[in-house]
């Protein structure tokens, strides 16, 4: 028998308190996933989140990287993704073994990876960072010399902010990069009250028509100032549910209807019931890989810190 949307939370909730789990949700995930969260967040802060958790299970609404994050940083810990296909096809961009190669040629720099990468590529590099910290983690480094893996634009981005010497690897979102400059150039003229907020995986074309280029844990705090009325959002538009429910008075124009990320919508309040049911699929990092990882995640993190 088919089960409301109402059931399957009622089922959720119910099920997560005899598990002892926590349900963490990245802010692009379905409006229903989101609702049954017990916290909505940023690849910073849902890592953080799981660092600091005392339940015994950790349902990740996102995907597979998240999940793996959260396993490095909690080994104890019964770390479930609902759907296994969730990827994150940027980080399916670069390996271990490309990113040994490239490191071969660069000798003395220093790998800074963004988050949105496996376990075993960051088990490859020096330190982690994600949108909301990769400005500071690299200004923080006593090194000139940086290779960034694996997303261009955000290392583009970064060093427009430094003067570091920042070699990039090809990688890129494709739901990003699916918005384009004329779609805001057109949206401005229409809404020429509205702010313009990008994310920084957005080509640099995009990124110079921004009033503010922030995370999306960034852009939700951004949004919930009083003087702000109207945004033109240049994110992934699952985050719109979020934006919207929290300012149920302002006014959020999704800079292009095209930039959804299928692997995120692929957890489902189903999936979410289904994995809590049967305790899978469950996402675990092989120990001698996690460790190299955790040292590179937990170097960000104290960087946060500082
Ligand atoms: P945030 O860390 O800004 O939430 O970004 C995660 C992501 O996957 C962006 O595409
Ligand atoms: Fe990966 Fe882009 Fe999806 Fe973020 S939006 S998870 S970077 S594909």
């Amino acid at each position: 028998m088919e089960n409301s949307d109402a059931e399957l939370k009622q089922k959720i909730i119910s099920l997560r308190k005899r598990r002892n789990a926590i349900i963490l949700a990245h802010n692009y995930q379905l409006g229903e996933v989101q609702d049954v969260a017990d916290f909505v967040g940023d690849s910073l802060e849902l890592s953080q989140k799981a660092a600091k958790t005392d339940a015994d299970v950790i349902v990740f609404c996102g995907v597979h990287f998240m999940a793996e994050t959260a396993s490095i940083l909690c080994p104890d810990k019964v770390v479930l993704l609902p759907d296994i296909h969730a990827g994150c096809p940027m980080a399916d961009m670069i390996t271990a073994e490309g990113l040994r190669e490239r490191k071969r040629g660069l000798p003395g720099a220093i790998v800074v990876c963004y988050i949105n990468s496996s376990a075993e590529v960051k088990a490859e590099s020096d330190v982690c960072c994600t949108s909301a910290n990769a400005v500071k983690v690299i200004e923080s480094l006593d090194t000139e010399a940086i290779l960034f893996v694996p997303d261009q634009y955000l290392g583009h981005y970064i060093s427009t902010e430094t003067d570091k010497r920042i070699s990039l690897w090809p990688g890129f979102c494709p739901t990003h990069i699916r918005i384009q400059p004329q779609y805001i150039a057109k949206l401005k003229q229409e809404y020429p009250q509205a702010k313009v907020v990008v994310h920084p995986e957005c080509r640099p074309e995009v990124i110079a028509l921004a009033d503010e280029v922030l995370s999306t844990g960034g852009l939700c705090r951004y949004a919930n100032r009083s003087e702000v009325k109207e945004i033109i959002v240049g994110t992934e538009i699952g985050i719109i549910h979020r934006l919207r429910k929290e300012n149920r008075d302002k006014k959020f124009i999704p800079a292009s209807e095209q930039a959804i990320c299928p692997r995120m919508k692929l957890i489902t309040l189903e999936s979410v019931l289904w994995s809590l049911q049967e305790m899978s699929p469950e996402v675990k990092v092989p120990e001698e890989t996690r460790l190299k990882a955790k040292a590179a995640v937990d170097k960000m993190l104290e960087t946060g810190r500082s």
